[in-house]
């Protein structure tokens, strides 16, 4: 199909010199077009960088990543009087080279599992910061393993303590006082995709209000819990700013609640969710308005309740590194289907981007080698994969296409790479790290050597013994 009259190009996702905060651009902030019609990041050509690397590729940003650290971390200090750490949510992208950025912009980690808390104290140890884990390091997940809490323990991190059943566990294996906080559910609907809403009462997060009276009389009596916290997270993806005003001050609440009880809270964890411009329609507030207006509401429910200013915790991950990393594709086959669709395939999918398939999320596109020719052409952008459901884009406006180009998807910084797969057995991609014309290899491309490696074949496969 053939869209004559549009005057869309690849020029039109670059970023605006009036907005500065990352969550609002599609692409990097350091995006730009050079002399070749070719998409740089970071100073680098992209598809220099898919001749060097292959492809699909994430190329990660580290000044978009830097930015959107910086502003969270410098907004608190603006807008709230009291303490304040932003911690970042490492579900959304966990390696060792995305730590060790995000912890020398000096923040803090959110860790669902044993395998984020490994990854999260190598790249500590790395950087001579592994004696302040106790302090950066918060461990958050609605069914942790002994193991997990042992792991915990012995870095003497702050457990977010999520259900009874760990309460029980951690009282049993706790050998000495151990830092907690409770999470709980606060009742706060906000408007976002049912999977990526957790902060309803029919949630498998967290303690109920009708539990609380009852969680605060049991913590006060176990001599090894120190409970300073109270942590809530109502979603992902949110443009409003109501939820977590209203949030604060249900916390506050609680704080008042749980001090009531004989408890010592001095922090909240007010969590993540703050959303992002993955398309033109996306409206989210910058980083700056957001931090703005929780301070705020905080500030305002603690007067009101006439208690001093908690720690105030805040724990993003998709407004922190999505807008910083995009996806390059090579494109491969196609199909024409006269009056229907055009399906363009490119040489990957929904194993290394599965959020499309998941969430129905919509992203937009570029042909990094072809950014000022006019988008005239409705196609879809099809995965690799033998799943009919593996669309990446349906009805995406591109210039004409041809195999080789080098197709890439913006936003793609969180929840992409965390949560690929080797479906088909396709191996994982690479990561680079781009900066001022430098390029880091981050992480390695997964080989056909790496996919058998973890298999086993039993011996008496090989020699059957004859019947
Ligand atoms: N804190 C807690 C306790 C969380 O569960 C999450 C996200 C965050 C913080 C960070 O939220 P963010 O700032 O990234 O919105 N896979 C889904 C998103 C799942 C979010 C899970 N929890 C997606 O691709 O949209």
């Amino acid at each position: 199909m053939v869209f004559a009259n549009l005057t869309l190009t690849g020029r039109d996702y670059l970023p605006s010199s009036s907005v500065t905060s990352p969550n609002q651009q599609i692409l990097p902030i350091t995006a730009q077009i050079n002399s070749q019609d070719h998409l740089t990041i970071g100073g680098c050509d992209v598809i220099e960088l898919v001749e060097r690397f292959g492809s699909p590729l994430y190329i990660l940003d580290e000044a978009t990543l830097r930015l959107a650290c910086s502003q969270y971390r410098d907004s608190f200090l603006r807008y709230y009087p009291g303490e304040s750490q932003v911690i970042y949510a490492s579900k959304a992208w966990s390696s060792l080279a995305i730590c060790s950025l995000v912890a020398s912009e000096g923040l803090g980690f959110d860790v669902v599992s044993g395998g984020e808390l490994y990854t999260t104290l190598i790249a500590l140890e790395g950087m001579g910061l592994k004696e302040k884990a106790d302090q950066l390091i918060y461990f958050h997940g609605n069914n942790k393993s002994s193991a997990e809490l042992l792991s915990a323990l012995d870095c003497n991190c702050t457990i977010i303590v999520d259900n009874w059943w760990e309460l029980k566990t951690l009282v049993e294996l706790a050998d000495k006082p151990v830092k907690i906080m409770l999470r709980l559910t606060p009742g706060i609907e906000c408007h976002t995709h049912e999977y990526i809403r957790t902060g309803s009462l029919d949630s498998k997060f967290g303690f109920n209000p009708s539990e609380f009276e009852d969680l605060f009389k049991q913590v006060r009596a176990h001599k090894n819990l120190k409970c300073v916290g109270l942590h809530a997270h109502i979603g992902s993806q949110i443009f409003e700013r109501q939820p977590h005003q209203d949030l604060a001050g249900v916390l506050v609440a609680a704080l008042e609640q749980a001090n009531k009880q004989g408890l010592t809270i001095e922090v909240l964890n007010l969590g993540g969710g703050l959303g992002i411009r993955y398309t033109e329609s996306d409206d989210p507030p910058s980083i700056i308005e957001w931090v703005k207006a929780i301070s705020t509401a905080l500030v305002s429910a603690c007067s009101q309740a006439g208690i001093p200013l908690p720690k105030l915790i805040t724990e993003p991950g998709r407004s922190l590194i999505a807008t910083a990393c995009v996806t390059a594709y090579t494109v491969g086959s196609s199909k024409e289907i006269p009056g229907l669709r055009t399906y363009i395939a490119v040489d990957g999918g929904m194993s290394d981007n599965p959020r499309p398939i998941t969430y129905q999320a919509l992203y937009r596109v570029v042909l990094a080698n072809k950014m000022s020719e006019n988008a005239r052409f409705k196609v879809t952008i099809a995965g690799k994969h033998c799943e009919s459901g593996d669309i990446l884009i349906k009805d995406a406006l591109l210039p004409k296409t041809t195999p080789g180009d080098i197709l890439v998807v913006p936003a793609t910084g969180a929840y992409n790479s965390s949560m690929s797969s080797n479906y088909n057995r396709l191996p994982r991609p690479a990561a680079v790290l781009v900066n001022q014309g430098e390029v880091n290899l981050i992480t390695q491309r997964e080989t056909y050597a790496d996919l058998v490696k973890q298999d086993i074949l039993p011996e008496r496969l090989i020699h059957p013994t004859k019947q």
